[in-house]
């Protein structure tokens, strides 16, 4: 069967208070409409269309370069005249036989197994609503239910009465409809009600005219159907993702010392027993093997952490690969192209850039090291800093097996530093330094027998 996604997204968002259009503002690091997409590309549809108004080419730019399995078309509403009309903008780009499920930009939690339910539901005869028991159900349109308990329309809360404003349960607005029936019904709605709008609603009480049944789903949670109105709402829906997020961590064998202070903004494997501090931010894809002890506020960006590794607390990794064994930190930074082999260590106010440092190689203070390649065992001394620049073009800085390093040395790259060859401290290294000998530059140290302080007259 095909599948059709209409997202709605033309509302204007004026309790954001933003020049950005709202489904542009994030929850998890992510556009709430990049959720909805996201929820909707996990069905396979043949097609996502999106109804907007506001913020128009901000929204096409992003989403343009986004990857999706299905092709995205974009439907100009230009004036907001309701859930109705918007959909109607749509029909062009829908087929009589697709089913068309009906979503919104800005309820980013909607899950891909309550959407599936929806969709698998509907037929000819059949159409899906998703509906929700909630204790406070003011400004949400009410199902009205008949004697027999059958939905027979939907009630929007300016078009209530007061006994139908007692009803409980609510209309998320996610619908799955058969595309012929759609194409029947919108164009037929009247704006004969409270609001002077073409509610998309009006179509429950059409396909109960027409004989449809009206499937009724409720999600798992009640998050999954919660809209962003304000960003009180968005950093509520922010808190309830992250305690999600989190519970599926802790029950996964990961010990978050605190799940309440702890944020994934992408994608995040852990192994066993690894122990995780207060304040991290997961950033991208992250994947952390088994046993790794993360101090508190560090931020992963795109990294690969292996198994037993130590990372101490106010630690930047991205892009980076950390083998086994590693220990990293406190206060270090490592930047893309970083790859630390097994038990390789890096310490506090090092930054390290693509570079590929050795099994057992220490790169311990207050260093700089871009641009290199490391071998094993290789010691570099604090205040090491690799001149791998020379204001046009990167050059590479070799260390070779056992090479040691004194500390405060400059290496200026091009530049091998051989197996097992020792630099003096303090030493400018402009040209290879040979395998097993001292290497330095250094002016001679004088001791002037003759000279005296100088004493105030
Ligand atoms: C709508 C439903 C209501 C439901 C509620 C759930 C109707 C008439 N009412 O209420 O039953 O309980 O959602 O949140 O459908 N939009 C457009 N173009 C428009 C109007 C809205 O694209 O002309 C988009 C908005 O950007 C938003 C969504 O449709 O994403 C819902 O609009 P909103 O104004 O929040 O819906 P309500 O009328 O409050
Ligand atoms: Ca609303």
């Amino acid at each position: 069967m095909e599948l059709v996604v209409v997202i709605l997204a033309a509302g204007k968002g004026s309790r954001m208070h933003s020049d950005l259009p709202k489904v542009l503002h994030q929850l998890a690091g992510k556009p709430l409409l990049a959720h909805v997409m996201d929820a909707a590309r996990s069905l396979n549809p043949q097609k996502i269309v999106t109804v907007y108004g506001h913020g128009g080419d901000q929204v096409q730019a992003y989403f343009n370069q986004y990857k999706t399995n299905a092709p995205l078309q974009w439907v100009l509403q230009e004036q907001q005249l309701g859930t109705g009309h918007a959909v109607a903008q749509t029909l062009p780009h829908i087929s009589a036989h697709a089913t068309v499920l009906i979503l919104y930009g800005d309820v980013p939690l909607i899950a891909s197994n309550t959407l599936q339910s929806l969709v698998a539901a509907v037929n000819e005869k059949t159409l899906a609503l998703l509906t929700v028991e909630t204790d406070q159900p003011q400004g949400y349109g009410r199902i009205i239910r008949d004697k027999n308990n059958q939905v027979c329309c939907v009630i929007e809360q300016k078009d209530a009465t007061p006994e139908q404003q007692k009803i409980r349960e609510i209309n998320t607005g996610m619908v799955a409809v058969p595309g012929h029936w759609l194409k029947q019904w919108l164009p037929n709605l009247k704006a004969n009600n409270a609001q002077g709008e073409y509610y998309l609603t009006d179509i429950i009480k059409k396909a109960v005219e027409d004989h449809l049944t009206i499937q009724v789903f409720h999600p798992q949670t009640l998050a999954e159907v919660e809209g962003v109105n304000d960003r009180k709402q968005l950093a509520a829906l922010e808190r309830c993702y992250q305690a999600a997020q989190a519970e599926k961590l802790l029950l996964a064998g990961v010990t978050l010392l605190d799940p309440q202070r702890f944020d994934l903004r992408g994608t995040v494997e852990i192994g066993k027993d690894t122990i995780i501090d207060v304040n991290i931010i997961i950033e991208g894809q992250v994947k952390i093997g088994s046993r790794v002890m993360i101090g508190a506020n560090v931020i992963l960006n795109n990294v690969v952490i292996g198994d037993d590794v130590v990372i101490k607390p106010f630690t930047h990794i991205e892009n980076s690969i950390i083998e086994a064994e590693c220990e990293v930190g406190p206060y270090a930074r490592l930047r893309p192209g970083t790859h630390l082999s097994r038990h390789a260590k890096v310490g506090n106010f090092v930054e390290v850039k693509d570079s590929l440092v050795g099994e057992d190689s220490k790169i311990n203070h207050l260093s700089y090291v871009g641009n290199a390649e490391l071998g094993k065992n290789v010691n570099v001394g604090a205040g090491t800093i690799t001149c791998n620049y020379d204001g046009a073009n990167k050059h590479k800085t070799i260390m070779k097996d056992n090479a040691f390093i004194g500390s405060n040395a400059s290496l200026v790259a091009p530049v091998i530093i051989g197996e097992g060859a020792t630099v003096g401290a303090g030493s400018v290294i402009s040209k290879n330094a040979p395998d097993g000998k001292l290497t330095l530059t250094r002016a001679k140290q004088e001791t002037n027998n003759r000279w005296q302080r100088p004493r105030k007259q």
